[in-house]
């Protein structure tokens, strides 16, 4: 069980209970905009929780999808995960999705900053990366916050809601990151 403790969040492992709460935002066309999945239907967010759930248990567990959860109010305002992508050359990236009323507050900083503290320490990871549409700029602005840097534009890069898509490119290395907390 894995359970990620922040300043104003609790990054903690799914349960089929959850699916209603991520459904509010996993089924809002605004906050699936740049994703290459959603706007959801019902089973595809109970299809989305199982699979996160089938990750818990595997040895060694290399997908660590989590939800976020608002400490003070016990409210599931969102998802997030790091994967190892290749464990031998200890790589792995992130990812986060908010709930829309839940924008603005700094909470995906908070989360991503937790999420590269554990790849870093607790997976040993070596580069930490993350991609996201050019146009997602509030994205890109979170990848930068923690101070991940921009290693390319990656053009037509996927194909998801019948067109191409650039990404940008982030990553930060287990060195630059030590160097950044120990200021
Ligand atoms: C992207 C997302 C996670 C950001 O969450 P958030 O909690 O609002 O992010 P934060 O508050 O931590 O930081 C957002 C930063 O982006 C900036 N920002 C927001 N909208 C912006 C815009 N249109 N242009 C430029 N900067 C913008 C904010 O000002 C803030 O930076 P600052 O602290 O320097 O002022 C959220 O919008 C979301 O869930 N979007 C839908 C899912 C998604 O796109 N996920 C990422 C896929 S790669």
């Amino acid at each position: 069980m894995v359970i990620i403790q922040t300043k104003r969040l609790v990054l903690r492992d799914f349960n089929e209970d959850d699916w209603e709460a991520v459904h509010e935002y996993a089924s809002d066309p605004e906050v699936v905009r740049y994703m290459e999945w959603g706007p959801n239907t019902e089973e595809e967010t109970r299809n989305f929780i199982k699979r996160a759930i089938s990750h818990q248990n595997e040895k060694p567990r290399r997908n660590f999808t989590l939800a976020i959860v608002l400490k003070s109010e016990g409210k599931l305002i969102g998802g997030c995960g790091i994967v190892v992508s290749d464990p031998e050359n200890r790589q792995g990236y992130i990812g986060y999705c908010l709930n829309r009323n839940f924008w603005g507050k700094g909470y995906a900083t908070e989360v991503a900053e937790a999420l590269v503290k554990f790849g870093f320490e607790r997976l040993n990871l070596h580069r930490i990366f993350a991609t996201c549409d050019p146009k997602n700029l509030a994205s890109a602005r979170v990848l930068e916050k923690v101070g991940m840097k921009l290693e390319g534009h990656l053009r037509e890069h996927k194909f998801a809601k019948g067109k191409w898509r650039d990404s940008l490119l982030y990553a930060i290395l287990d060195y630059e990151w030590k160097k950044l907390v120990e200021k």
